[in-house]
Order: structure tokens, then sequence, then C-alpha cells
């Protein structure tokens, strides 16, 4: 984890100390990143590679050689596009130890997300902190089914090597609105020993949710289903739940609460299982699906939707969400 980083640590909590602190650091006239950030600086981000993989879904191999190399299953990064901006969580998709790479998968769905997949080869990220949450379990289950939905196919794929290795049959059903929307089959294929692509409107693959065709695949009784896991909207992790709830099939979702510092120390991922308070960046992501509370997931995900849509707003009018920087003396 980058908490045995030192000099990472020391970055990622004096620059979370200074945001924590920006409106007395601004009556005080700002404290100077710039040295803070030359001095302490693991390094900016760049970016080897840049694809889009779908309407509005970015693939992205970034230079990330500490995260690479420490790269679990399950293990996700906070980014940061801007100075000025949001912390963003983003699962690691993949990592390459030997090239000193991570990848990304990125879905725009707001400012943040828009400004990182409007960036492209050569460019950097501004910062990247992780490996963050706790590795998958991977255990030897037997037939295990990864079900990813939409961009959440990325949080998956890690999983599928990791499991193929321990000895598993990995099947891995993977669903989006229509044929463009049906993300890293061919990476999936390479590793499981059956993909099955779905689609809502029946362009491509399954005519139908990823939780129709999991059902198919539970009713199978010669094939046995002895463990699944599953990433994506949080509706279809609910619907995965329910599935695999009536034969106590052991499930498991990758959560997405929104997150701040990704630590455990400011509370905003807080999600509730089996009626206990969990952290989902220090406790999970990962958590037993059948002890989730995924209405109370899905009414946090909607807490800052008015906030979320100025943001997006002052993106799309070209104006950085803090538009007055004179005088600070912060790091651009
Ligand atoms: P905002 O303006 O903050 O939000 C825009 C819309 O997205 C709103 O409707 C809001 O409710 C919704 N939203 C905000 N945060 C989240 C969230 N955490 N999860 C779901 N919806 C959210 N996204 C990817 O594209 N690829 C990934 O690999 C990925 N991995 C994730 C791993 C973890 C552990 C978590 C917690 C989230 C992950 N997400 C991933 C979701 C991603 O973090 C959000 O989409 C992102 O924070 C949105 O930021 P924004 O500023 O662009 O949008
Ligand atoms: P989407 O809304 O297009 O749905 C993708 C697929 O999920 C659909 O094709 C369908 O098969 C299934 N699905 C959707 N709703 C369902 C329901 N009610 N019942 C059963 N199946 C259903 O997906 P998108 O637009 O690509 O969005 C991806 C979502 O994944 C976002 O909400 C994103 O925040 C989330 N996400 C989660 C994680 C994670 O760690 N869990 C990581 C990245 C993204
Ligand atoms: Fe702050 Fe988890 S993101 S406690």
């Amino acid at each position: 984890m980058f908490l045995n980083d030192p000099e990472a640590v020391k970055v990622f909590f004096l620059r979370s100390a200074y945001e924590a602190h920006r409106p007395l650091n601004r009556l005080a006239g700002g404290v100077n990143l710039r040295f803070l950030s030359q001095k302490g600086r693991v390094g900016m981000p760049r970016i080897r590679e840049a694809r889009w993989l779908a309407p509005g879904v970015r693939w992205f191999v970034v230079e990330a050689p500490r995260v690479a190399a420490k790269h679990k299953p399950g293990h996700f990064v906070i980014v940061r596009a801007t100075s000025d901006g949001e912390r963003v969580p983003l699962t690691i998709a993949d990592s390459d130890r030997a090239a000193g790479t991570i990848t990304l998968v990125i879905q725009q769905v707001g400012a943040t997300t828009r400004t990182l997949c409007a960036l492209d080869v050569g460019q950097e990220i501004l910062d990247v902190s992780g490996p963050l949450g706790k590795e998958t379990e991977i255990e030897k289950y037997g037939h295990v089914v990864l079900v990813g939905g939409g961009v959440g196919t990325a949080v998956i794929h890690p999983q599928a090597g990791a499991l193929k290795k321990m000895g598993n049959r990995v099947s891995a059903v993977i669903g989006g609105r229509s044929k463009d929307y049906v993300i890293m089959e061919e990476e999936l294929t390479r590793l499981c020993d059956a993909v099955y692509p779905c689609t809502d409107d029946g362009s491509y693959g399954y005519h139908g949710f990823v939780t129709g065709k999991l059902q198919d695949l539970i009713d199978d009784v010669a094939d046995p289903v002895h463990a699944v896991i599953t990433a994506g909207p949080v509706p279809m992790m609910k619907a995965v739940a329910e599935v695999t709830r009536p034969r106590s099939i052991h499930t498991v979702a990758s959560l997405n609460p929104i997150m701040v510092d990704g630590t455990g120390m400011c509370g905003g991922c807080r999600v509730m299982v089996g009626g206990k308070m969990r952290f989902a960046c220090v406790d999970g992501p990962e958590f037993d699906a059948h002890q989730v509370d995924f209405d109370e997931l899905r009414d946090r995900l909607t807490a800052y939707r008015e906030q979320e849509k100025a943001a997006l707003e002052r993106l799309r009018a070209g104006e950085s969400s803090h538009p007055c920087r004179i005088g600070l003396g912060v790091a651009g």
C-alpha cells in the first residue's frame, strides 16, 4: 500500500491538510505548495496509452511504478486531475510491474472524470495515490462467475486472472446498454473459461440484463456456481445479490460510494453492511453482497447531485472550479 511509502504519505497528508484548511490558508495569504510538490513529488504520472473503449469510456495506461509494484486485485487509486479539483476513486483495472504502469478505465460522468477523459498520450495526471483498499479474497471456490455491468467490467478484470491462477473455473457475464457499451470482452476471453456478453437491447450476445444470464447459469444444475463477484451500477449489484441469495451462493460486491481521502479518516465512504457501519475505502471496497444495504448506498450517491451539476456546468462553461488563483501561490 502507498501507506508504506513515507514520501508518498508525506505529500498526500500535507496536501490533504492544506485542502482541509483551504479557507484558513486563503486568509493567511496561502501556503506555497509548489515547493512542497516539487520537493516531495513522487513523479507526475504520464499517460502512455489512451483510447476510447465505448462511448464516454476511456482506457489509459499510466506510468505509476510504485503503485504497479504493489497492486493486487481489488485495489483502487485516488486521482486528482487538477490541483483545485476533487479526488476521485478509480479501480486499478490492470498493472504491469515490469513496465511500471497501471491501467485505468474511466467513464465520464461529471467534471473530474470528463477532465481526465480529455487527457491524451504524453500528458500527465496531477497525482495518483494508492494502491488503496483491501485486496480481493482469492480462494479456490470451484466455479466462479464474475458479473460486470458497464464500466464495472473493468473492476472484475484483475480478479479473473487471480481466480484462474488459484485453480478456479471462471465465467464472466458482462453487460452494456448495446453492443458498443460492452467492454473488455477480448481481455476477459484471454483469462476466463467462458465470457457471456449481454445487451439491454439485444444488439449483441444475450438479450437482457446480466442478472438474466446469471440466473440461467445458476439454474444449470449440471454446472453449479460456487461464488459470484460483481461490480457495476448499484441497482445491478442489488439485483445480483437477490439472484444468488435463494441458493446461498457466496456473493461479493465491489461498492462505489463517494470517497474523499480514501484512508479511513473522513467518513465520506461509509456504507451499511450487516447493520454495521463500514468504511469502503479501508474495510472494502468489496463486501458480502447479501449483507449490503444497497438502498442506503444509492441514496448517499445522490446526496451531492446539485453540487455535481454545478461543477459540470462550470467545466462546460470553460471555467475552473476555482476561478481566482491570484495570491494563493498554489502549484498548478
Ligand atoms: P461527479 O460530478 O462527482 O458525479 C457525477 C455523477 O456520478 C453523479 O450522478 C454522482 O452521483 C455519480 N457518482 C459520483 N461519485 C460516484 C461513485 N463513487 N460511484 C458511482 N457514481 C458516482 N469509475 C470509473 O469510471 N472507473 C473505475 O474504475 C471506477 N472505480 C471506482 C472504484 C471505487 C472504489 C469507487 C468508490 C468508485 C469508482 N468509480 C469508477 C466511480 C468514480 O469514482 C466516479 O464516477 C467519480 O468519482 C465521479 O466523479 P466526477 O467528478 O466525474 O462526477
Ligand atoms: P449501465 O447503466 O449501462 O448498466 C450496465 C449493465 O448493468 C446493463 O447493461 C445491465 O446488464 C446491468 N444493469 C443495469 N441496471 C440493472 C438492474 N436494475 N438490474 C439488473 N441489471 C442491471 O452502466 P454504466 O452506465 O456503464 O454505469 C456503470 C456503473 O458502474 C456506474 O454507476 C458506476 O458508478 C459504477 N461503477 C462501479 C464500480 C464499482 O466499484 N462497483 C466501479 C466503476 C463504476
Ligand atoms: Fe474518507 Fe473512506 S473516503 S473514510
